[in-house]
């Protein structure tokens, strides 16, 4: 392997950007000799940190405003140092800045283009700051947004649930353990099954946003600062709720990216098991549904193939998103306190999982709104296989007969039914009764539809218990949707540029 070229046109047009403000290296003044090159490739997080060039710069802004307020530097320096930093803004706008391996990272990168811009007050900006601190506020800012997002895709996963539900709620199937015919429910419980699950996903996020929402600024390298800064005035102008607690713990924090991983390990695991069962519920064995064409693939070489690899692509990213999980665990796991180079390595699995998880729940609601389920195949299959005799035991159980006895009575009947190869609908009057002598007056339901309507406790099957279970996940969504909104609003009310936006750059200084 050779190492990157030195003399390479765009290395040579950046380190002379830099050189004309006298500083090759943010932290270069204790060096007396270059980096090495491959030193500077290995370091470098300005290919993947980029991502959070907005959170930077808008970090910055607000930083030198409190600096400007509290008169660490002058009102006008202030002034044209943000007036600096939105020109940098409107640049990243026009996708006209560009940053090379030299630049280290997005941080060093901003500040580089900002002294092109502004010349020498440029090196006021991280007065009372350090990169620890900026470094964990930018990801802050950056999962907030991030975080908004995976909740507003997880809740049109759970609308789309919620719509197919509602549409089928009459339609029966049967219900499984071990992958075995069970009880007959209705589909719509079974879907609102995954409802309750990315339900409780959204929680996680929540959480995880509500523990992001902390800013890290005024923490300094690790120990604080000795300017007379405003944190709270930095944390309100960044539309935080809070700001940390202790210094040590803000730079050396990264629980609310580990917060964020686990609940997308979460969002992922349960979509794969929706998967799973689409998966199997397609193929010809079940043919309990259909999936539309424009959500279908086909194979290069069985003409007849039509195959679900919307469902088998997001089952099998789980295992990225779980190994980012996994991965920055172990990177944080053995870190003394505080900062550690080891943190460079929380923004990939960070960005990859969002950016996963995102293109999943764009493509799976449509995916299950344009599905089509076999309601005749379903219902076949909801009484077939003495789906029912739970129902018989119960039955016998209700007029005082012991559960274990009732069990085994109808235990023997369906081992006789199965050596005689007919169904519970086959038996005649006088096999019923000696089957049972409860079962001369009364029969065990034999419709799926009288054995899931008998199901009828909070939570159960039975259809009035199904609607009132929609109708609240329906209620809970919509809180969601509300506490989403107004939280969108906020944030990006802090990311937008104020004033005339990219016109502003020709009235700069
Ligand atoms: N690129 C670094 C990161 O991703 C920024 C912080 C660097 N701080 C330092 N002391 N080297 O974490």
């Amino acid at each position: 392997m050779t190492a990157p070229d030195r003399q390479s046109p765009d290395r040579v047009a950046t380190s002379e950007g830099i050189k004309e403000t006298g500083l090759a290296k943010a932290w270069g003044g204790r060096f007396a000799a270059n980096p090495d090159a491959r030193l500077e490739a290995f370091n470098a997080s300005i290919s993947f940190d980029v991502r959070m060039i907005r959170e930077d710069i808008r970090g910055s802004i607000a930083h030198v405003r409190m600096l400007g307020a509290r008169e660490i530097v002058s009102a006008a320096e202030a002034a044209t140092i943000e007036a600096g930093l939105w020109r940098v803004w409107d640049e990243v706008e026009r996708g006209d800045l560009q940053f090379t391996i030299a630049d280290e990272d997005v941080h060093t990168g901003v500040e580089r283009r900002l002294r092109e811009l502004i010349g020498r007050d440029a090196g006021r900006l991280h007065t009372g700051r350090s990169r620890n601190d900026q470094v964990i506020n930018d990801v802050r800012l950056w999962t907030k947004g991030a975080i908004l997002s995976l909740i507003a895709g997880t809740a049109e996963l759970s609308a789309a649930l919620l719509d197919v539900a509602a549409a089928h709620d009459d339609h029966v199937m049967p219900g499984y353990t071990h992958t075995q015919r069970a009880q007959p429910v209705l589909l719509s419980h079974h879907l609102l099954a995954y409802v309750a699950m990315f339900d409780r996903d959204i929680d996680r996020l929540r959480e995880a946003y509500g523990r992001t929402d902390v800013m890290a600024l005024g923490a300094g390298a690790l120990a604080g600062v000795t300017y007379p800064i405003d944190r709270a005035m930095t944390a309100r102008d960044l539309g935080f709720s809070d700001y940390s607690v202790n210094s040590m713990d803000a730079v050396s924090d990264r629980d609310f990216i580990l917060d964020a991983l686990y609940a997308c390990s979460m969002i992922a695991l349960h979509i794969s098991r929706l998967s799973e069962e689409i998966i199997l519920w397609t193929s010809a064995e079940f043919r309990f549904v259909e999936l539309a064409d424009a959500f279908s693939t086909g194979s290069s070489i069985m003409p007849q193939k039509k195959n679900a690899d919307v469902a088998e692509l997001a089952r099998g990213k789980t295992g990225r998103v779980f190994g980012h999980l996994f991965g920055l665990l172990t990177v944080v796991k053995g870190l003394p306190l505080t900062f550690n180079k080891d943190f460079q390595e929380d923004k990939e699995a960070l960005f990859d999982t969002v950016d996963t998880m995102l293109a999943v729940l764009e493509v799976y609601p449509p995916m299950i709104r344009t599905a089509r389920f076999n309601r005749d195949r379903m219902a076949a299959a909801a009484i077939a296989d003495f789906s029912l005799a739970t129902d018989a035991a119960d039955l016998l159980a209700k007029h005082h007969v012991p559960f274990r006895e009732a069990h085994e009575v109808v235990g023997k009947l369906v081992r006789q039914c199965i050596d005689r190869g007919i169904t519970f609908a086959d038996l005649t009057d006088e096999e019923w009764l000696a089957t049972h002598p409860l079962f001369a007056t009364e029969r065990p339901p034999l419709t799926a539809e009288a054995s899931i309507a008998a199901r009828d406790v909070p939570g159960g099957t039975a259809p009035n218990q199904v609607r009132t279970a929609r109708l609240a996940a329906a209620a809970t969504l919509a809180e969601t949707v509300a506490w989403l909104a107004s939280r969108e609003t906020a944030h990006a009310a802090v990311m937008r540029r104020p004033g005339n936006g990219l016109r502003d750059e020709k009235e700069a200084p």
